[in-house]
């Protein structure tokens, strides 16, 4: 079958990819350690899914607006002015099958062919995937541990063209873990403010934040550029919610509602079920939230140690999110035990997978092949294990 050019344009997602690959042979009955989760390893809260199941028996079962229930949003104006400080209106909300999807919306909704879209590297997968489908192009701007995975003012600067039609900012990160401080927001936004972009802002990690950091959008930091920005964000990692997909942004009123046409021609409302869940996430009690931060906090804490303590590895300390992204790039030229030469991050993810039965994404899926992204969502004895695995198969090669 002839099928369109766009989809050749594309990869499949890398890191439902390899969770796929892990579950496969977990499902074989080998004892893989999965470092590719992206997805909290709690339930949804007890209180959430009790929302869900009420939903269903009340006859919340029907379509609804396309760009979400007026409940759900009013829930979103109240989350955004009780945790930021800001102040949005029903339509400048729209509801989405999840964050991606809305991301998705967005770059449908704003790019077209000629238009550049800058967005840091390392990346979340999806975001250049999502502009090349739209006919943009994405222009990286690449970071490294000295900045700790951050973009300067200066280099922001130089990405810069005419062309420039939107940034996405992703703090805290996925996959690096880094998190902008406010001053450095502060900066990034000086910059924006002479120009004339959207800044496309990923809140979706907003709540996993450790070391006492407090957590700020670059909205709240330069308000001046509230009518230029678009928030995004959802229920999936803050309340454990990935399988419900529910996600939303907060932005200009005509992108909201071009975002709220293409979705019309897609896939209409959100779930109706699963959007109940979400007002009842986002206004119920936020105990859970802060017990799941306290046991990633940790989690986060023995990985790094470990990591760093393995011969050439380091790995700087996350701030957010559940990944931490380790420098692997001194395992390059080194040969396996069955002697294989590793050459990049894939090879030594399938050396991993194959030999040792531990599963991490292999960082040029996120544009920065020194690394590997492993996500700490899994329990504190998988971790330990896992890392035990890892350090003696980097002792084996040769
Ligand atoms: C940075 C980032 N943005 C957005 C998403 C999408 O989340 P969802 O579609 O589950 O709301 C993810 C999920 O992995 C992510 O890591």
């Amino acid at each position: 079958m002839k099928l369109a050019d766009r989809v050749n344009k594309i990869q499949p997602s890398p890191t439902l990819a390899i969770d796929a690959k892990a579950k496969a042979l977990k499902a074989q009955g080998v004892d893989v350690v999965g470092f590719g989760a992206g997805e909290p390893d709690f339930d949804t809260p007890a209180h959430i899914r009790e929302a869900g199941k009420k939903a269903i028996d009340a006859g919340f079962t029907r379509y609804m607006p396309v760009g979400g229930a007026d409940d759900l949003k009013d829930a979103i104006i109240a989350k955004m002015k009780r945790d930021h400080g800001l102040e949005y209106t029903r339509d400048e909300i729209s509801v989405a099958c999840g964050a991606k999807h809305t991301l998705y919306n967005i770059s449908q909704a704003l790019i077209q062919e000629g238009d550049e879209v800058i967005i840091p590297a390392p990346y979340w997968v999806s975001y250049p995937d999502q502009v090349v489908l739209a006919g943009g192009t994405p222009v990286f701007i690449d970071t490294d541990e000295s900045t700790v995975f951050k973009i300067t003012p200066e280099q922001l600067e130089k990405a810069i063209t005419p062309r420039t039609k939107a940034l996405i900012l992703n703090s805290p990160c996925n996959p690096t873990g880094t998190s902008y401080s406010e001053a450095e927001l502060r900066a990034i936004g000086q910059v924006a403010l002479k120009h004339d972009f959207l800044i496309i802002s990923d809140d979706i990690y907003e709540r996993l934040i450790y070391d006492g950091l407090k957590f700020a959008n670059i909205v709240q930091v330069v308000p001046e550029l509230k009518s230029r920005t678009v928030v995004v964000n959802g229920v999936s990692k803050t309340y454990a919610m990935t399988g419900w997909r529910i996600g939303y942004a907060c932005g200009p009123k005509d992108l909201i509602g071009a975002m709220t046409k293409m979705q019309s021609q897609s896939t209409s409302n959100a779930t109706s079920i699963a959007q109940k869940a979400a007002v009842e996430a986002l206004n119920g009690p936020q105990e859970p939230v802060a017990d799941m931060c306290v046991e990633f906090e940790k989690r986060r804490t023995y990985i790094v140690e470990r990591l760093n303590a393995m011969p050439g590895v380091s790995c700087f300390t996350a701030t957010g999110a559940f990944y931490v992204f380790p420098n692997f790039s001194t395992v390059y030229g080194k040969k396996t035990p069955a002697g294989k030469l590793l050459e990049n991050s894939g090879d030594f993810a399938a050396y991993l997978l194959e030999d040792a039965n531990v599963a991490l994404v292999p960082g040029v899926a996120f544009g920065a092949d020194k690394y590997a992204r492993l996500s700490y969502a899994i329990s504190m004895e998988n971790i330990k294990k896992g890392m035990d695995r890892i350090e003696a198969a980097i002792r084996n090669l040769v």
